[in-house]
């Protein structure tokens, strides 16, 4: 286990802003995760930063990260297992080169698979855990192992018991031949393209049913507005950029700003895709 204190917190998300983090515990194997799991009874998982916030000023909360020894992917008769710390693109990079298909959605999609699938991450209409065969993780009991039949999961929602650091995940893909698979993962990049560059979380508001947060932001005539260093992105209203110099407090304020408008233009409350750690 490798403890740090005092860590520059904008620099463990792609949002780039924040203060410090007080307390950041990087597992180097299960035992590790068991050991973070009994001694703190509230602590944040960290995935590759793609989709927190962090606040400004000095986060107590303790912070773990999953060292390398759970970025590993191995196949056995089409199941897939890797550990929790692999990201995305190294699964599909996998399942390009040996002909699995099933996950191409998450092309274009940065992040941990850990965080992948805490957050049931994918598109409007496709969330990995559809292509989630089982899961392994970690909470009060203990290492458990769930098969996904027994998990309740929905847009952007995966119901994992409270205080669980997934470890561990299996794939269920099927076998195509590697140009299919090739050929659906440029498709889905072509849509990627016409999102924004720069330092951002991705998607900030999931869609409400039915609709698209970035199209109702963008009809709220909302693009380019901008609070300090941070702005609503011109080419994807549901983007938040940070133009390197916004602080958590600005990109904070902006975020309210735009739901307000939103609720006062349609009378649609938007819920945060990011998590906001303060
Ligand atoms: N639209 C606008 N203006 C905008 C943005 C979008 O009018 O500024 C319109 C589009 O023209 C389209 C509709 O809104 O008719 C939907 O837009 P888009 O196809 O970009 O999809 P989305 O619903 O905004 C979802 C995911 C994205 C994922 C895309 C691609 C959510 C919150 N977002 O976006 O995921 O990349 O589908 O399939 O579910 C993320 O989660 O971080 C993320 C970016």
């Amino acid at each position: 286990m490798r403890e740090y204190r005092d860590i520059d917190a904008s620099k463990m998300i792609t949002m780039h802003c924040g203060g410090r983090l007080a307390h950041l515990y990087e597992a180097q194997s299960v035992d590790d995760v068991r050991a973070l799991v009994s001694e703190h009874q509230n602590f944040y998982v960290l995935g590759s930063g793609t989709n927190t916030i962090f606040g400004d000023g000095t986060i107590e909360l303790p912070v773990i990260v999953l060292g390398r020894d759970f970025d590993y992917l191995h196949e056995e008769n089409g199941i897939i297992t890797a550990g929790a710390a692999t990201n995305t693109a190294r699964l599909l990079n996998y399942c390009a080169e040996n002909g699995l298909s099933g996950v191409e959605p998450l092309a274009g999609i940065p992040g941990s698979l850990g965080g992948a699938v805490s957050m049931n991450a994918g598109t409007g209409d496709w969330g990995i855990m559809e292509n989630v065969d089982s899961l392994k993780f970690i909470d009060n009991e203990g290492l458990q192992q769930l098969e996904a039949s027994e998990i309740d999961f929905g847009y952007r929602y995966c119901s994992l018991p409270k205080r669980a650091v997934v470890t561990e995940i299996s794939f269920k893909l099927d076998r195509t031949r590697p140009e299919t698979v090739l050929n659906l993962i440029d498709e889905k990049m072509k849509n990627r393209k016409l999102q924004p560059h720069g330092y951002s979380s991705g998607c900030i508001f999931k869609n409400p049913q039915g609709d698209s947060a970035g199209r109702l932001i963008d009809a709220a005539g909302l693009k380019g507005t901008s609070i300090g260093g941070a702005f609503v992105s011109e080419t994807h209203a549901n983007f938040i950029i940070n133009d390197g110099t916004a602080s958590a407090d600005e990109i904070r304020k902006l975020i309210r700003a735009v739901k307000n408008q939103v609720r006062e233009h349609f009378g649609i409350e938007l819920r945060e895709e990011v998590k906001i750690i303060v």
